[in-house]
C-alpha cells in the first residue's frame, strides 16, 4: 500500500486518522486526502502536513459525487487504497433533508466503488467506514454482531445501509479487498 485514498479527511475521524498514519502508524506510503470541505470539514487541521513539504500528504477539494474528479483523483495520484469515511453523518440534519444523504452515502459511495472496480489491477483495497447505527437502536442491553439485521431508522443510517450493502456486492468479482466497518 503505497498512495492510500482517503475520503472525508477533514472531518472528525477522517482528521484523527490522518494523523495517525503520518505520525505514529508504521506506514510509509502517500495519504492524499479528498474532501468537498462541506459545514463538516475543516482542511486547516491538517495544513501542517502541507507545510511540512515533505510529500507524503496531498488535499484535493472535491465531491465524491463527482464520478470524473474521483476517477481523475485516483488516477493522477496512482491511488492503490481506499479508506471511505466521507459521508453526511448527522442523524438530525438527514431528518430536516435527506437529499445529500442520498448523493453522498449512496451515489458517491458507488462513484467510489466503481473508480475501484475499474481499476482491479490498481487498486487493491477498499475499506468503507460506516455506522454501527444501520443495525437500529439497542435497549439498556445487548449489542449487535455483524449478521444482525438491518434495522435503520433514520434517512442517515438508511442510506449508510444502502451503501453498506452495495460496498462487497460491487466489487466481489474484481479481487479487491474490501473492509467494512461501523465505529
Ligand atoms: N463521529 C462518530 O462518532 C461516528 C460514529 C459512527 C459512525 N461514523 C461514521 O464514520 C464516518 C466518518 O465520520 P465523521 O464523524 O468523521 O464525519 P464528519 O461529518 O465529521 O466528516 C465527514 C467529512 O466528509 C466530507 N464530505 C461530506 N460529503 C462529501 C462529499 N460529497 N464528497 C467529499 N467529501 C465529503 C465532509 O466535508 C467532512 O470532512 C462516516 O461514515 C460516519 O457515518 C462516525
Amino acid at each position: 500500500m503505497d498512495n492510500l485514498l482517503v475520503t472525508g479527511g477533514c472531518g472528525f475521524i477522517g482528521t484523527n486518522l490522518i494523523r495517525y498514519l503520518l505520525d505514529e502508524a508504521p506506514f510509509a506510503g502517500r495519504v492524499i486526502n479528498l474532501d468537498a470541505v462541506t459545514y463538516a470539514g475543516n482542511p486547516a487541521n491538517l495544513q501542517p502536513y502541507l507545510e511540512r513539504g515533505d510529500g507524503r500528504y496531498s488535499f484535493v477539494e472535491a465531491d465524491i459525487c463527482d464520478a470524473e474528479a474521483v476517477g481523475r483523483v485516483i488516477d493522477q495520484y496512482e491511488v492503490d487504497a481506499i479508506c471511505h469515511l466521507a459521508a453526511e453523518s448527522h442523524v438530525d440534519r438527514s431528518i430536516r433533508g435527506p437529499a445529500p444523504f442520498v448523493q453522498t452515502n449512496l451515489i458517491g459511495t458507488y462513484n467510489l466503488l466503481e473508480a475501484a472496480r475499474q481499476r482491479p489491477d490498481q487498486v487493491r483495497r477498499f475499506h468503507h467506514v460506516s455506522t454501527d447505527e444501520v443495525y437500529g437502536s439497542l435497549g439498556p442491553d445487548g449489542l449487535f454482531r455483524e449478521a444482525s439485521p438491518y434495522r435503520p431508522n433514520s434517512p442517515y443510517s438508511a442510506t449508510a445501509a444502502g451503501s453498506a450493502i452495495t460496498t462487497p456486492r460491487a466489487v466481489a468479482a474484481t479481487g479487491i479487498t474490501i473492509a467494512f466497518s461501523g465505529v
